[in-house]
Formats: structure tokens, C-alpha cells, sequence
């Protein structure tokens, strides 16, 4: 095998790894995976959370004495900064670390810049291995680390002609329980929830991520309320194991950016049709969620309104990333086409 192929394979081990990682807050899934300079496995090391050992000092703990020579494959850049653990380019320069091959340079303010820092303290430094693998797994960190804002996924359910609700207003249920399964699943892959105040007026919902069984699941994500009126001091979501965000205010933006704030990386917006349009317009949307269940309602409560979009060309493109049936419905995931910005 040549170097490169042992890069390769190294960085498809460390990717492997960064997966025991956790999903939800701050810090990026990442993997670790230190190499001879035959291309054999010395140690191997992953991110566990904030406060915990990066993946790099993980691997190098595994090392007995110095790890001098030896080459690390990092899937993100090793960071430069003192977080609640100290740089890890200053680990590696220290453990005696004669490469560095990592997939995804850092995006971060603080922490990003590792490359320099090591190569000026004669570390080889190769980046770019595997790299549109390993942004893929951590793109809702990489946005939300390089827009200072959290990852948005939208999500609705409609009707195939595109309703979220019939003419008085009822939309339970448009999917059927294979859907409704799945979305208990998406939202405990998030650390926040958003909905109207129209959707808890309407719905009264409780927003908890449950099992088959009905059963809380082990993560619940924080419900956020947008919206000026005060909820009912009955609401279901006053109950809500995770507590109550209640914005009290219209303004997206500064909603997710206190959002951010909080240490909120990934947000599922649930609607109703007022807020996932604004968000919409607003482009503050970095993937799309769309259950479309086959009943036929007509009428005006489309499940988006008015985008100010005038013509054609205007139109929000998408590009579909997946298409799954689930049960009798369609599950239709989408991104927008364009680069996104931080409007
Ligand atoms: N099919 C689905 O996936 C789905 C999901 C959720 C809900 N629904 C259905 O949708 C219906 C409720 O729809 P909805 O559109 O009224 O609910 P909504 O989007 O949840 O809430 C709308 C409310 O949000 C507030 N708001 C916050 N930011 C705003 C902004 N920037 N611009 C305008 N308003 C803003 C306004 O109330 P304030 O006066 O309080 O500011 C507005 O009345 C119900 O029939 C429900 O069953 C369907």
C-alpha cells in the first residue's frame, strides 16, 4: 500500500470512530487514529464531548511514552485553542508527532488555524483526505460553527397537493404512524424545537421525542416558542421534561442567534406554516424535511405561504438528498441549492 492509501484507510477508521461520538451540543463528532510510518495502527482515539479529551490527546494517551515519528489522521484540523481542554496542536507538537493528515479544516474563530501553528513547529501537514466524507457527517457543526448560528432543519407534513392542515384548521394526522415514528426520532437528534405560537394555540402539542411505546425518549430537545402572545398557562409544553423557551418575540434571527448563545448547535423547526415560511424567506434553512401523506385537502392552508417569490426564477432550488417511503408516505429530505449566507 502506498502512504496515500494508508491515509485513506486510516481517516475511513478515524470517520468510523468519531461516531461514538455525541450528536447533540458544541463540539463535532471526531476520530483519531495515530500510524507508524509503515502504515500500522498504534492507537486510536475519539471525541466523547465537551470537557472531555479531544480525539487526538485520546489517541496519544493510548501511546506508551512519546509518540515520536508517528503520524496522526484526524477527521477535523486539530484545534489551536485553550477550550475546557488545552490546544491539541500543542499535544501533538509535544508528543513528538512527525505528521498531521486531517479531512476538514476548522472553521471556528477561536480554535480553527491549527495547520499553521503546526507547520511552523515542522510537522508535515497534509489536509483535504476524505474530506467531502467526513463533511457530510459533521455539516450541521461545520454550519453552524462557520455561520455562528444553529443548524435549522425544517420540517412539515402535507398533504400531496402541499396542505398542512384542512379548511378549520385540523391536520392530525395527514401521515400515518411510520412518519409520526420518525419524526419522534428526528427530534431527539436535535437540541431545540421551534413552533409557532398558532401550532401550540391549535395543537396544544407536547413536543416530547417518544418511542414505539409512547416512552420518553433518553434526549429531549428544549421546545422554542416564536411568537408574541403568551402561551396558555395550561399548554402542554409547560409540562415538558426539558423546559420551556417562550421567546415572546417574531424575530428569527436573533432567536437563533440566542439560541446559539445557549449552546444550541441544531434546531427542528415544526412549524406551523407562518414559521417555517419565515424561516424560508428569511434563508435561515439548511435542510428540509418533508412528509407527504396521500390525502388530497385543497383549500388555502398550504403548507408554506408567501415567500415574496415573484417569479420563477426567484424560486428557493432545492437539491433532493433522499427520497424513503414509510408506510404509505413519502419522506422527501432536500437542501437548498444555493450557498447559504448569514442574512
Ligand atoms: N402539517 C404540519 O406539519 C403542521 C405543523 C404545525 C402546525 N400545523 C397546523 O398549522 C396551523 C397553525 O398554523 P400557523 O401558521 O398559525 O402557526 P404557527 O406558524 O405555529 O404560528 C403563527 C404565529 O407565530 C407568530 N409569529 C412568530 N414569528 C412571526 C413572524 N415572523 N411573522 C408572523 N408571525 C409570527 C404569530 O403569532 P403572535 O401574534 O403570537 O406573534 C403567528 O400568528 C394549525 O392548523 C396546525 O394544526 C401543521
Amino acid at each position: 500500500m502506498t502512504a496515500a492509501e494508508h491515509y485513506e484507510q486510516a481517516m475511513r477508521r478515524a470517520l468510523m470512530l468519531s461516531g461514538n461520538g455525541p450528536t447533540l451540543g458544541v463540539n463535532p463528532r471526531v476520530g483519531c487514529v495515530l500510524l507508524r510510518p509503515d502504515g500500522q495502527v498504534v492507537a486510536e482515539g475519539w471525541h466523547r464531548g465537551a470537557g472531555t479529551p479531544h480525539a487526538e490527546v485520546d489517541a496519544l494517551s493510548k501511546v506508551d511514552g512519546r509518540a515520536e515519528g508517528l503520524t496522526a489522521v484526524v477527521t477535523l484540523e486539530p484545534c489551536n485553542h485553550t477550550g475546557r481542554t488545552g490546544p491539541c496542536t500543542e499535544a501533538l507538537i509535544e508528543a513528538g508527532i512527525a505528521r498531521v493528515v486531517y479531512a476538514v479544516s476548522d472553521p471556528g474563530k477561536s480554535s480553527g488555524g491549527g495547520s499553521e501553528r503546526m507547520r511552523e513547529a515542522g510537522i508535515d501537514v497534509i489536509d483535504g483526505v476524505l474530506a467531502a466524507e467526513v463533511t457530510e457527517v459533521i455539516r450541521p457543526w461545520l454550519i453552524a460553527t462557520s455561520l455562528q448560528r444553529p443548524f435549522v432543519t425544517v420540517k412539515w407534513a402535507s398533504s400531496l397537493d402541499g396542505r398542512a392542515a384542512a379548511a378549520d384548521g385540523s391536520s392530525r394526522w395527514i401521515t400515518g404512524t411510520a412518519s409520526r415514528q420518525r419524526v419522534h426520532e428526528q427530534r431527539s437528534q436535535h437540541d431545540a424545537i421551534v413552533v409557532g405560537t398558532g401550532t401550540v394555540f391549535a395543537d396544544d402539542p407536547s413536543l416530547t421525542a417518544r418511542g414505539d411505546a409512547g416512552e420518553l425518549m433518553a434526549s429531549q430537545p428544549i421546545p422554542v416558542v416564536i411568537g408574541e402572545r403568551p402561551i396558555p398557562t395550561n399548554a402542554q409544553l409547560r409540562n415538558h421534561p426539558a423546559g420551556l423557551i417562550e421567546t415572546r418575540s417574531r424575530n428569527v434571527a436573533a432567536i437563533l442567534d440566542d439560541l446559539f448563545g445557549r449552546g444550541i448547535r441544531r434546531v427542528f423547526v415544526e412549524g406551523g406554516p407562518t414559521i417555517a415560511s419565515e424561516f424560508v424567506r428569511l434563508r435561515l434553512v439548511d435542510e428540509i424535511t418533508v412528509y407527504l401523506g396521500p390525502v388530497l385537502l385543497g383549500g388555502s392552508r398550504t403548507a408554506i405561504g408567501d415567500l415574496g417569490v415573484t417569479d420563477i426564477a426567484g424560486g428557493h432550488r432545492l437539491t433532493i438528498t433522499a427520497v424513503e417511503s414509510l408506510g404509505d408516505d413519502l419522506l422527501i429530505t432536500a437542501r437548498p441549492t444555493t450557498s447559504l449566507s448569514r442574512e
